[in-house]
């Protein structure tokens, strides 16, 4: 049995059957497939093409509908689980179209149907018939998909039709320019998975021509991985940012895919500001004589009604094609109740933790949070780049983040997670001997006790680590060209806590407040979050044109800084960025030079520089360590080598 949660659930070849069936719906309409079967919709969310066009589908293919015209009148209300609702329902009908506010609720519900369920938008996550009905008509208007340029213009955070939809061009090999309104950029779980499956680059783009036609944006070109990289700075020079300007220039726009803002999945207080129009302006530009418009509808007030008229604005066939697309994808369901599901993405095994204090998926829409009966926690175990950050993936919502804590099931001790344990970690994941912990509380109350170490020795106590961040503070508000557009980011989370000490710092001698974030590198769709001020009503943080100074703890082969850097320059253009460590190792992989470092401690790739900070994880006081990495060993005796008595972390 086939169900559709995730546009990766089909592949290429069967996307294109499916719009050849989609081609031939009049036949289809003839041939009346679906006569006697019954298919039941069950939107928690309003619709109106989506709902609308899955009901006339079916019913032009000789089946019919049972629905519910308000989810507040089903047993919804009364606490009814989706679980529940998805094995009742399936009792009732040959398949459901399911639409739900949560992110992952879709895939909660196949798991507990035995009809083939699809989804028809879940919270800010997917919405795959979309895609098809979106992939369908740029075809339709533009012969094929591979090489096109289409821009995603919009609530890229928010939008479950962009997050769908650039996932299928990256699969059919269009090129994508991303031009997100302030503050709601692409998700950095999204740009990951377009990094590592579909081996997709981001480079940033000339934005000029487009800023003709839509303001207070910036864009981001994605394409096939080719000569254009992300280039790698700290500092913003008119030269860089000439060469920025330059990389992607001369791009023929073929479709402008623009998208309304997301109020309802907003904080509320969040959803004021500026967001991007196309109106007449653009009509008038030559550049783009041959580039259509499309939108997922409904519209707000984003594209211009003088729009409608134009041959460009194709926005109502688009809709129009979602009766033929959803036959289409009907018929092709129905074909194949007895296959297996196959997946276009390489999924690997999920992985479900074996200790009841298992580790949680941080986005806070997400199914396994919002009702844990009907999603049990399972995720896609990612180990990142060279170096082997280990990542978790949530099976449901697919926001990703990054383990701090891995234990051994049957010695019962568990260590922070680091790069030096990757192939430990695979072998114990094989052998379902991997615990992983969010904290080392969650750990401790689940028994765990901590592996030994080698012995430590102190490099810096806290006088000293007081005395350069003291230093560091002085020598970044001297540099400074204006004090007033200065935000000091710190890289969650020893780096985050040091930016706050900064900040402080910088305050004291200013006599005056400096806006601080934090930035996560692996994080859940908010990579970066204000920290002060602290007004729950304050906008999100802006980067354009500020003096950004990136703040952790150690630096080594600089992956973390340049990651942090990717998402910097992917949610603003800062006038410039530079970098403050507190201990620089040495021993760079990639190019990157701090601009005020504490300490300088070259150490080996076998030893580990640990920044200790008083109130993080029981410590208590400041220091910087150093200590050799031991593999843990996955045995019933404690002791991993070395001095038995210290532990780490
Ligand atoms: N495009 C789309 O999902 O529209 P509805 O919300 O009206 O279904």
């Amino acid at each position: 049995m086939r169900s559709l949660i995730s546009i990766a659930d089909l592949t290429n070849d069967e996307i294109e059957e499916i719009f050849l069936l989609a081609d031939a719906a009049q036949k289809l309409r003839a041939e009346q497939p679906a006569r006697g079967q019954i298919m039941a919709t069950l939107f928690y969310e309003p619709s109106t093409r989506t709902r609308f066009s899955f009901e006339s589908a079916m019913q032009r293919l000789g089946g019919s509908v049972i629905s519910c015209s308000d989810m507040r009148s089903s047993s919804a209300v009364k606490g009814e689980t989706l679980a529940d609702t998805a094995k009742v329902v399936s009792a009732y009908a040959d398949v459901l179209a399911v639409r739900h506010n949560w992110d992952g609720a879709v895939q909660a519900m196949v798991e507990h149907a035995d009809v083939p369920v699809i989804n028809a938008g879940d919270g800010g996550h997917e919405h795959p018939s979309q895609t098809l009905c979106d992939l369908y008509t740029l075809r339709k208007e533009k012969g094929g998909l591979k090489g096109l340029t289409v821009v995603v213009c919009g609530d890229l955070k928010n939008g479950r039709t962009i997050h769908s939809l650039v996932f299928a061009l990256a699969r059919f090999g269009a090129n994508v320019v991303t031009l997100a309104a302030n503050g709601m950029e692409l998700p950095q779980y999204v740009i990951e998975r377009l990094e590592r499956e579909y081996d997709y680059a981001l480079a940033p783009v000339a934005a000029d021509d487009l800023n003709a036609v839509v303001t207070e944006t910036d864009a981001l070109y994605l394409m096939p991985k080719q000569p254009h990289q992300l280039a790698l700075f700290t500092q913003v020079d008119q030269v860089i940012q000439a060469r920025l300007n330059t990389l992607a220039s001369g791009l023929r726009y073929d479709a402008f895919y623009m998208t309304r803002k997301q109020k309802e999945r907003m904080k509320e207080g969040t959803t004021e500001g500026s967001y991007p129009t196309i109106g007449p302006e653009f009509l008038r530009q030559q550049h783009f004589k041959d580039t259509v418009v499309m939108h997922p509808l409904p519209r707000v007030d984003e594209l211009s009604p003088e729009l409608d008229k134009d041959r460009r604005g194709i926005y109502f066939k688009q809709a129009a094609y979602g009766v033929p697309v959803r036959m289409a994808l009907l018929k092709f369901l129905f074909d194949r109740r007895g296959a297996k599901p196959t997946s276009a993405s390489p999924r690997s095994r999920a992985y479900e933790s074996p200790e009841e204090l298992g580790p949680q998926c941080r986005n806070l829409n997400c199914v396994t949070l919002k009702e844990p009966a009907s999603a049990r926690k399972r995720f896609e175990v990612l180990f990142a780049g060279e170096i082997g950050t280990l990542i978790l993936a949530c099976a449901y919502c697919d926001h990703r983040f990054k383990v701090e804590f891995i234990g051994h099931v049957a010695s019962k001790r568990y260590c922070a997670y680091d790069q030096a344990f990757a192939e430990t970690t695979r072998g114990w994941l094989q052998n379902h001997q991997l615990a992983i912990f969010d904290s080392i509380k969650a750990a401790e109350e689940m028994g765990y006790e901590p592996f030994k170490s080698g012995p430590q020795r102190a490099l810096m106590n806290e006088a000293e680590i007081k005395n350069a961040l003291s230093a560091m503070s002085e020598q970044i508000l001297r540099e400074c060209r204006d004090p007033d557009r200065l935000l000091i980011l710190g890289v969650r989370s020893a780096g985050s806590q040091l930016a706050q000490r900064i900040a402080l710092e910088i305050e004291t001698r200013r006599g005056r407040k400096v806006e601080l974030g934090e930035i996560e590198i692996y994080g859940s769709g908010d990579e970066l979050r204000r920290v002060a001020p602290a007004e729950p009503d304050a906008a999100p943080l802006t980067l354009k044109n500020r003096e950004v100074i990136l703040v952790d703890d150690v630096v080594h082969t600089g992956r973390t800084v340049k990651s942090a850097l990717s998402i910097i320059f992917r949610s603003g253009r800062p006038q410039s960025v530079r970098l403050a460590v507190l201990v620089d190792r040495g021993h760079r992989e990639v190019p990157v030079k701090p601009n005020y470092v504490g300490k300088n401690i070259p150490s080996s790739d076998q030893d580990r520089v640990r920044v200790k900070l008083r109130g993080v994880e029981q410590e208590e006081r400041d220091q910087v360590v150093i200590y050799s990495i031991m593999t843990p060993v996955a045995s019933s005796h404690l002791s991993i080598g070395g001095d038995e008595k210290t532990a780490v972390p």
